[in-house]
């Protein structure tokens, strides 16, 4: 079926094009690590619990995870108007096509954010875990959508027939399997960060290493032609995995394993954010390129945002030493 795109929006961009891709790339990594510690701290601290950890070991987990979520939430709408204003025809539609399980993100995030403070401020420890694991599907069930809008927006070719078939927003992307592996491929950083960042055990790094690789692989390979440009870059993430299994086998001492983890942690990151750009743009190719886009630069318009864009951080940053000072009541 012949692919109905709407058309681009005839006001030009206020600066090049490439500025607003840095911007993208560079905010949606942030908001990546933000994801993964929250998703880590959730599984790892309800493991500890669960597990009959003592209270002050999970608790140093438990107090952080509101303050993260505050993190994923400011860093991740960063990268959603770069997204819009790069690529919205395409993830516009796709939005309204998933709109149902679209909107409901905005439920998801109550319930995850409502459930870290239950479980945050609950006094009966039996019931932290049940809170904790309530939040950890709201959150990965944000995830699975958010993996299929970013999928559906690279198929303008399955937008027809599913609004044909249902135009009140029922759909999720159709290859159920290419979803479910991008996703996996996704979170499975989630434990190594919180391991690495909170000196937790190295054994949770072989979750990574199950859940990257498989969910890489079959990722990949569902890609078909579309993932060749990212190949050598899946060939990257794979030695990446490797020398990972290498670095929790063979480095004896805590220290030097903990800075070579956490350099392995940031290049694995980027890595995945590259190859996601990677494969959009390729994707995309045949029917727009972000730089054919209007541009009239605006240089006014420019420094205020990088003025806007400078009071935001140093807010995180103040939120940052407030949420630690926090931790210590
Ligand atoms: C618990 C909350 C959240 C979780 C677990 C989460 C997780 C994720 C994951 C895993 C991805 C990557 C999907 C993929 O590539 O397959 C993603 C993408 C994205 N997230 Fe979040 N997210 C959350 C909340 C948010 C919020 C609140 C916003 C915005 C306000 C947001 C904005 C974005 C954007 C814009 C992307 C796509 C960026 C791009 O494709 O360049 N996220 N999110």
């Amino acid at each position: 079926m012949e692919p109905m795109i709407p058309a681009t929006s005839p006001l030009p961009l206020p600066g090049p094009g490439g500025l607003f891709w840095t911007l993208l790339v560079v905010t949606f990594w942030f908001h990546f690590l933000s994801v993964q510690m929250l998703l880590g701290s959730l599984i790892i601290t309800i493991a500890e619990v669960v597990t009959g950890k003592p209270r002050e070991q999970f608790l140093e987990g438990l107090k952080r995870l509101p303050i993260i979520m505050a993190f994923v939430i400011n860093l991740g709408i960063p990268p959603l108007l770069f997204l819009q204003l790069l690529y919205a025809q395409f993830f516009y539609t796709s939005s309204v096509i998933m709109g149902i399980p679209w909107i409901a993100t905005v439920f998801l995030l109550i319930v995850c954010y409502g459930c870290l403070y239950l479980a945050r401020y609950e006094k009966r420890e039996g019931r932290i875990p049940v809170w904790l694991f309530i939040s950890l599907v709201a959150g990965l069930t944000i995830a699975y959508f958010f993996t299929n809008n970013v999928t559906l927006m690279l198929h303008p070719d399955v937008w027809p027939e599913a609004y044909r078939t249902s135009p009140i927003g029922a759909h999720l992307y159709p290859d159920t399997g290419s979803v479910l592996f991008r996703w996996l491929w996704a979170i499975a950083p989630a434990t190594t960060v919180v391991a690495v960042w909170l000196n937790k055990s190295r054994a949770w790094g072989w979750v990574t290493i199950a859940l990257g690789g498989l969910g890489g692989f079959l990722f990949q390979q569902n890609l078909g032609t579309q993932a060749d440009t990212a190949g050598t870059m899946f060939v990257i993430d794979y030695v990446l995995l490797a020398v990972f299994a290498i670095l929790l086998v063979a480095v004896r001492s805590d220290r030097l394993f903990h800075r070579l983890a956490v350099a392995w942690v940031l290049i694995k990151l980027a890595l995945m954010v590259a190859i996601r750009d990677t494969v959009r743009q390729h994707a995309l190719s045949s029917y727009f390129k972000y730089e054919d886009l209007a541009v009239q630069t605006d240089l006014s318009v420019i420094v205020c945002f990088f003025l806007v864009c400078a009071t935001g951080v140093y807010i995180l940053i103040w939120m940052y030493r407030r949420g630690k000072e926090g931790l210590t009541l």
